[in-house]
């Protein structure tokens, strides 16, 4: 057996901006010289779909490294700090598995599905207010569309939306390891909690009545009967927007620019709504947007390396299925294919994203509407990438697209 320390990996400049804007052939050049594994500055990366899947299975050997951010941003007792080290993805065992329990029942694929209306009315509406300015940032735009939306889920009045848009996209940038962020990211987390405590205020004094429980019903509810502390409730919710806002927007940023030099399958998604949720799937496939990280709590051995207890290692979920060894004819997008390897976009393990169903039907009902209100899109100026590590995406997609010949939202 060999020890992980002791093996002479491929180095990856993950943090790099050129690194950002095409990483497949960085992982193409590792996977040569070893075929699992390499290293970043900050530990061990796992360049491998199966590999990361096995590792994956030893989740109870690991833990999450919120507070190793923390530490390594030298931010603890700050707002920012604080919210790392408490909310979900921080969480292990029981005291995370109550929590998920308790939301469990509101994420369901039914729930998801039964979200659908209220999702295509607000990209119809993004689409009445932007489509006549001709040219836009596509990344600006679909911004608002999950922010929208979870607002929509929760009662919250839009005005708020600008403000929270800004303070997430600074939190976007957690698990970036950039010091430059961290004033942008207390001021977010600030922003949130008080926008928190207001909407839950507000719903205290306004009860719905003669309505279905939305989302934040059902959290007061279990705050009211001593499941959830206020500071449980308040971190949830502020999660739930942060975990579906720049993960969502990225990935249909990511998909837009993947169909803009693919325009027949563009096309179809315009004609055809089961074909957009292909392509959406498809998209994940090739190019998703996250990458996890986790402390190995003990040693661990895989294929006869050693890794050590204490070490980083990253999963790179966003370019695990862009390798021959899982997808045939990997580097072409085909929404058709054969899916026997399923991509793994959302994570894996006791913290799979619980928000997954929404995202899809999200990305799903938007793709769709998008494509039938914007044909022929194209860019006009070059587009910048966000960092790598943690939420990866196109930062800035400057567009243009032809007008509808018919009015399609009749
Ligand atoms: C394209 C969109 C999305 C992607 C790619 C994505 C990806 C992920 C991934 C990879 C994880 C696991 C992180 C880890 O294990 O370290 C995760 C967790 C999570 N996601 Fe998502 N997500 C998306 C959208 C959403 C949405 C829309 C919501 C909520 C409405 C959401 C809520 C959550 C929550 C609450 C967790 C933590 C689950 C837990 O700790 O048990 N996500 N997401």
């Amino acid at each position: 057996m060999q020890k992980g320390a002791d093996l002479d990996l491929p180095y990856l400049t993950m943090e790099e901006d050129a690194f950002a804007a095409d990483p497949f052939p960085h992982f193409k050049k590792a996977r040569e010289e070893h075929p699992w594994l390499a290293r970043w500055h900050l530990g061990y990366v796992v360049t491998d779909y199966q590999a990361t899947r096995d590792i994956f299975a030893m989740e109870d050997k690991m833990s999450m490294m919120y507070d190793g951010i923390v530490d390594i941003m030298d931010a603890h007792d700050t707002p920012w700090g604080e919210f790392q080290k408490r909310h979900m993805l921080s969480m292990m065992g029981d005291p995370h598995k109550r929590l998920r329990d308790i939301l469990a029942p509101y994420f369901t694929p039914r729930q998801a599905n039964i979200h659908r209306p209220l999702m295509q009315r607000v990209i119809k509406e993004l689409l009445d207010e932007w489509v006549p300015k001709k040219a836009f940032d596509f990344e600006e735009f679909a911004s608002f569309f999950p922010i929208t939306v979870m607002c929509r889920l929760i009662g919250a009045d839009p005005k708020v939306i600008p403000g929270l848009r800004s303070a997430m996209e600074a939190i976007g940038l957690s698990t970036s390891m950039d010091k430059r962020w961290l004033p942008a990211m207390q001021e977010g987390v600030i922003t949130m909690e008080n926008f928190v405590d207001d909407l839950v205020a507000d719903r205290r004094a306004n009860p719905r009545t003669g309505e279905e429980p939305d989302l934040l019903d059902l959290l007061m509810q279990s705050h009211d009967s001593d499941e959830l502390t206020y500071r449980e409730l308040a971190d949830v919710l502020i999660f739930l927007f942060v975990a579906g806002y720049d993960t969502s927007k990225n990935m249909l940023t990511l998909t837009m620019r993947l169909l803009i030099d693919r325009p027949e399958i563009y096309k179809r998604c315009a004609e055809d709504h089961e074909y957009s949720r292909l392509v959406v799937e498809e998209s994940f496939r090739y190019a998703s947007t996250t990458s996890n990280q986790r402390i190995l709590e003990e040693d661990i051995v895989y294929n006869d390396v050693l890794l050590e207890k204490g070490s980083i290692v990253w999963f790179t979920l966003s370019v695990a299925m862009h390798d021959p060894r899982y997808a045939d004819d990997f580097e072409t997008f085909d929404p058709d294919r054969d899916r026997t390897n399923r991509h793994i976009g959302f994570g894996l393990g006791p913290h799979i994203c619980l928000g997954q169903y929404i995202a899809r039907a999200q990305i799903h009902e938007g793709l769709h509407e998008i494509a039938r209100r914007m044909p022929n899109p194209r860019t006009t100026g070059a587009q910048g990438y966000r960092p790598f590590p943690g939420t990866w995406g196109i930062r800035g997609l400057p567009i243009e697209f032809d007008q509808a010949e018919e009015d399609v939202t009749a």
